[in-house]
């Protein structure tokens, strides 16, 4: 079968400046041990919490842990997929993003809520960035087991789980990823997703 869109250009430059945050902004999977403070874990929720929602719903919960709290930060960490598991072991801080799917204002269907939560996932990602600190979100994780060990009712939906850390050295991770690691990024080109004239 012919692929739905036909393979388009990928680089590895910022093809115009943009501000420095998003520029700095990388999924790594390398962790120091050194704790996250607690000041800055507050900070990180907050700019979640000033993230736009569709009605001002605010949709977005969160269930974090640091290692400090074995037995939580342990729940949330054995939801993770192993190909995860092996490198977020070592974040001090975890995360479990959720959904509220429902609009408190009148019970209907919140057909925005994931869309928001992404949003206040972002706002919470440059506020680390701000901080030195690295948030690599996850979607390869057990939802089922999140649910159960975590008691997560059916008003939320599991989104991402992130690990977040300050930076430690590529050189304790797997070869595999220690590669990874290193590798450039890469994103399509602007010609391939923006248009000034109709699709
Ligand atoms: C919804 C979502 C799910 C993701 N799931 C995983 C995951 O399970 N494991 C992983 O290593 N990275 C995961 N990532 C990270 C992406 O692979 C990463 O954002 C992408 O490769 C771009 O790299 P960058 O964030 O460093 O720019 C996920 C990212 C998002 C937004």
């Amino acid at each position: 079968m012919e692929p739905l869109v036909a393979p388009m250009q990928k680089s590895n430059q910022f093809e115009f400046p943009i501000t420095d945050l998003i520029e700095q902004r990388r999924s790594r999977r390398a962790y120091s041990s050194q704790p996250i403070e607690q000041e800055k874990i507050d900070s990180l929720f907050e700019a979640a919490r000033w993230a736009p929602s569709s009605m001002n719903e605010q949709p977005w919960a969160y269930i974090y842990a640091t290692k400090d709290q074995p037995e939580l930060w342990n729940k949330l960490l054995e939801a993770l997929n192993e190909s995860n598991r092996v490198w977020a072991k070592e974040a001090p801080l975890l995360i479990l993003s959720m959904a509220r799917k429902i609009h408190i204002r009148n019970g209907a269907v919140n057909g925005a809520a994931k869309y928001d939560v992404g949003a206040a996932n972002a706002f919470l990602s440059m506020q680390a960035t701000h901080f030195g600190l690295n948030v690599h979100q996850m979607g390869g994780y057990d939802r089922q087991k999140a649910i159960e060990s975590l008691n997560i009712p059916e008003t939320h939906e599991p989104m991402v789980i992130m690990a977040i850390g300050y930076l430690g050295d590529a050189e304790n991770l797997p070869e595999n990823l220690k590669q990874r690691e290193a590798a450039p990024r890469e994103r399509y080109t602007q010609e391939f997703f923006v248009m000034n004239k109709p699709f």
